[in-house]
C-alpha cells in the first residue's frame, strides 16, 4: 500500500546528498519564510509544459534542456542570462531546421543551485573539509567556515532565481526572442567562428522566409508564434528543504505543485525507490525529470516509472538517459525495449555530458567534445533502430566563451583549459561548441527525417 502523500512525507525516508545542519531551527525558520513567499512559476504554465512534453513523447516536438551545472552568486549577472538564452535559442534554431519540429526550450537556469557530491568530504594539502554542495547550500571557498551550510544561502537562491526567471520572461515575451532578430543572436566570439558562418547562412534562410510570409500577411504583429517564444525553467529537485518551501495547492485544480520551476528532475544518485526523493516527486503534479544512468536496470526503472506515473501520462516523465560513451551501447537498448515493451509513455532525452567527465592529467574536470558527440550519435542510433522517438537533448552550457570541455572546431586543447575555467561543478560546453553540437544532431535529425526514422548504415555500425 501506498501511503498518502504530502509536501513533507519525504522528511524521515531515507534521504541521500543532503549534509546536515548544525542549527535545525535555523533551518526551519528559513523553511518558513519561504513558505510566505511568492511562487517562482504558475501550476498552469507547469501544465503548458506537460502538454508541450505530451507532444515530445508522441514524437511530434523535440526537447532542449541545458544550462549551467551549478548557477551561482559570483556568475549571476544580466549578461549571463542574456547570452545563455541567446544561445539557446540559437540551437533551438538550427534543431527546428533539423528535425522539422518545434523544440521545446528549458533551461537549467533560475533555480539550478544544489549539487550531489561523489563524495562527502575534500582534500586539499591534508586539509579535509565537506564538499561543496552548490552555492544554496555552502560556499565554494575552501575554508572551514565557507563549506558550513547556511541556510540563509536558500533566501539568496530563491531571490536570484526570481530575478532570473523575471529577465528570462521579459526576453521571451518582450521582443528579443522575435525570429526577426535571428542575426542578432550571433555573439562576437561565435560570430567569427565557423559555427557562427554556420549559423548566418541558416539565419539568412530564416530571414527569406520571414520576408515571404510577410509578403503574406504573417508578421511579428500578426503572428505571436513570430513574436515571442514559450520558455521554461527545469533544475534538479535535490534540496527537498527548499522544494517543499516551494510546493503550493493551485487554487484551480486543487493539485500540489512545485513551483520553484516548471519541471524538476531527481539526480542518477538519489532515484531510490523508497528514498525522500522519489517520494516528493511522486506527489507533485509538475512534469518531472528522472536521471538515468549505467547502473539503472530495466525492472528496477518501470518500477520507478509507475510510481512516479502511475496513470502513465504522456508528458508527465522525461528519462534523462546518461551512459557514457562506453557504455551506452550496452545500456540502453535494455532500459527502452523494456519501457517500449510495457508501452509505458515516456519522453527519451539525451544527456551525454555526465556518464563522460574525466579529470585531466593537469588536474581540471572536463570532458572531450567527440566523447559527448559519440554518446549522442550512438543513443540517436539506438532509439532508430528500436524505434523508440529520441525525444531531446540535455546539456550543459554557457553563453560565455569558456574553456571547460576539450575540443570541438576551436580545439580546445587539455592545456588551455586553464584560460577560462569558470565553471562551480562540471565542465560545461561554451556557447560555439553549444551550437557545433546543435548542427550535429540537427544533421542526424534531417538523416533521419528523410530515411523515415531507418538510421544510416554507418550509424548502425557503430552500435551493433
Ligand atoms: C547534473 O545534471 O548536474 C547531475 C549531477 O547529473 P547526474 O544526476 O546525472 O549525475
Ligand atoms: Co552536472
Amino acid at each position: 500500500m501506498i501511503r498518502n502523500w504530502n509536501p513533507d512525507s519525504w522528511r524521515g525516508l531515507p534521504i541521500r546528498q543532503v549534509p546536515g545542519y548544525d542549527d535545525e531551527a535555523a533551518l526551519g525558520r528559513v523553511e518558513n519564510t519561504l513558505r510566505t513567499y511568492p511562487p517562482l512559476v504558475f501550476a498552469g504554465e507547469a501544465r503548458r509544459l506537460k502538454e508541450r512534453l505530451s507532444a515530445v513523447s508522441a514524437g511530434s516536438a523535440f526537447l532542449l534542456l541545458g544550462g549551467d551545472c551549478a548557477e551561482s552568486f559570483a556568475e549571476f549577472h544580466p549578461n549571463n542570462i542574456r547570452d545563455m538564452f541567446k544561445v539557446l535559442l540559437q540551437m533551438a534554431v538550427v534543431l527546428t531546421f533539423g528535425g522539422g519540429l518545434p523544440v521545446v526550450k528549458l533551461g537549467r537556469m533560475a533555480g539550478q543551485f544544489a549539487k550531489p557530491r561523489s563524495s562527502d568530504t575534500e582534500t586539499r594539502n591534508g586539509v579535509t573539509l565537506p564538499s561543496y554542495r552548490g552555492d544554496i547550500i555552502n560556499s565554494l571557498e575552501f575554508d572551514a567556515a565557507g563549506r558550513e551550510p547556511d541556510p540563509q544561502r536558500m533566501v539568496q537562491a530563491y531571490s536570484q532565481s526570481a530575478a532570473t526567471l523575471n529577465l528570462l520572461r521579459a526576453f521571451a515575451q518582450g521582443g528579443y526572442a522575435d525570429l526577426h532578430r535571428v542575426h542578432a543572436w550571433n555573439q562576437d566570439f561565435v560570430a567569427d567562428s565557423p559555427q557562427g558562418e554556420r549559423y548566418r547562412a541558416l539565419a539568412d534562410r530564416l530571414t527569406e522566409t520571414l520576408d515571404f510570409m510577410a509578403a503574406c500577411g504573417l508578421n511579428s504583429e500578426t503572428t505571436p508564434q513570430i513574436r515571442e517564444t514559450e520558455f521554461y525553467t527545469a533544475h534538479e529537485g535535490l534540496f527537498l528543504s527548499y522544494e517543499e518551501a516551494l510546493t503550493r495547492v493551485d487554487s484551480t485544480t486543487g493539485d500540489w505543485y512545485d513551483c520553484s520551476a516548471h519541471l524538476v528532475w531527481i539526480g542518477d544518485r538519489t532515484r531510490q525507490f523508497d528514498g525522500a526523493h522519489v517520494e516528493f516527486m511522486r506527489g507533485i503534479k509538475n512534469p518531472i525529470g528522472m536521471k538515468c544512468g549505467p547502473t539503472l536496470e530495466p525492472d528496477d526503472l518501470l518500477r520507478l516509472i509507475d510510481r512516479l506515473n502511475p496513470a502513465n501520462e504522456p508528458g508527465r516523465l522525461t528519462l534523462i538517459t546518461r551512459m557514457g560513451a562506453d557504455q551506452v551501447e550496452a545500456r540502453l537498448p535494455r532500459l527502452i525495449r523494456k519501457v517500449e515493451r510495457e508501452q509505458r509513455a515516456v519522453v527519451w532525452c539525451i544527456d551525454p555530458m555526465h556518464g563522460n567527465t574525466v579529470t585531466s592529467a593537469n588536474g581540471y574536470k572536463t570532458r572531450s567534445f567527440d566523447r559527448i558527440l559519440d554518446e549522442l550519435h550512438a543513443a540517436l542510433a539506438i532509439h532508430a533502430a528500436e524505434g523508440s522517438h529520441a525525444g531531446g537533448v540535455h546539456f550543459e552550457l554557457t553563453g560565455q566563451n569558456v574553456t571547460e570541455c576539450i575540443g570541438g572546431a576551436q580545439a580546445i586543447s587539455e592545456a588551455s583549459l586553464g584560460d577560462n575555467y569558470l565553471t562551480h561543478c562540471d565542465p560545461r560546453l561554451n556557447a560555439s561548441q553549444a551550437l557545433e553540437l546543435a548542427f550535429e544532431i540537427a544533421a542526424a535529425l534531417k538523416e533521419a527525417r528523410h530515411g523515415n526514422g531507418a538510421p544510416s548504415a554507418s550509424r548502425l555500425a557503430a552500435v551493433s
